[in-house]
């Protein structure tokens, strides 16, 4: 199925995955709006991909109903929009994980209460391996990327015929890590690569083509796929 013509609204576009959805959605012709928090960076990407940039705060309310208001009805949505904040289980501070789950987990909420999505079109929203792979320090995360698969399989039954899925990726070289020094950052993208089967870490494309594939697929709802080049398995 291509995108010509079509209506895509990518939450989070300004940056990494959400960058990539929207730079491939556009070459297959569809007609691209981006939205996410930062006003300059939004407007910046959307005069790069030739999309509409809309700025827009997935944790408030009245700024995602704003968001689709503005829009009208659209066929296809993708929410990659996050802010992470999380640290040991007995001392991150409860503003953190609150403000965590407003973004990453309430944020998706919000777009698929607040969008019209036209029937036959789809919502997609982005996980992570922490859900299935726990690690230390992160269990606010691992907590969200669980409740997002649930709220995927659950929308996909209410939400039909919009189609709802969900992609869960490993480690991806996106600027969600810019706040680490970049020796260190390469440093461990380097060690995590080296333990997996494909023997590097994800780009942004990896994770956008199955985004795509899962916009494109008319049988597909309901599913999750884990694209974590083989971490689950190691
Ligand atoms: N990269 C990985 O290794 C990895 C692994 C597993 C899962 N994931 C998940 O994949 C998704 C995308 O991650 P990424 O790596 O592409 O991150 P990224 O490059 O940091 O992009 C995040 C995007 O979210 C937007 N955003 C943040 N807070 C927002 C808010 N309150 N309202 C609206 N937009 C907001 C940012 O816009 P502003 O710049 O305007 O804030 C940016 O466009 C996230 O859900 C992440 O948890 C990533």
């Amino acid at each position: 199925m291509t995108l010509a013509g079509k209506k895509v609204v990518v939450v989070g576009g300004s940056s990494g995955i959400g960058r990539a959805v929207a730079e491939l959605a556009k070459k297959d012709g569809a007609d691209v709006i981006i939205a996410s928090r930062n006003a300059e960076r939004v407007k910046a990407m959307a005069a790069k991909l030739g999309a509409t940039g809309i700025p827009t705060d997935v944790s408030n309310d009245e700024s995602v109903a704003n968001l689709f208001r503005s829009t009208g009805p659209v066929d296809h949505v993708v929410v990659t929009a996050a802010q992470l904040r999380s640290g040991p289980f007995k001392t991150v501070s409860m503003d953190d994980v609150r403000a965590t789950f407003e973004t990453k987990f309430w944020g998706a909420w919000r777009v698929a209460r607040a969008a019209e999505i036209r029937a036959g079109g789809s919502l997609t929203l982005v996980s992570g391996f922490l859900s299935l792979r726990p690690r230390p320090n992160s269990a606010v995360v691992s907590a969200i990327n669980g409740a997002l698969e649930s709220l995927t399989r659950a929308l996909a039954l209410e939400l039909a015929p919009v189609r709802v899925n969900c992609v869960s990726p490993g480690i991806i070289d996106t600027p969600i890590r810019a706040n680490m020094a970049e020796a260190a950052r390469q440093d461990m993208l380097a060690k995590i690569a080296a333990g997996l089967p494909v023997g590097r870490v994800g780009q942004a494309e990896d994770v956008a083509e199955q985004i795509l594939s899962f916009v494109r697929n008319g049988f597909a709802t309901g599913s999750i796929v884990y694209l974590e080049g083989g971490g689950l398995i190691v």
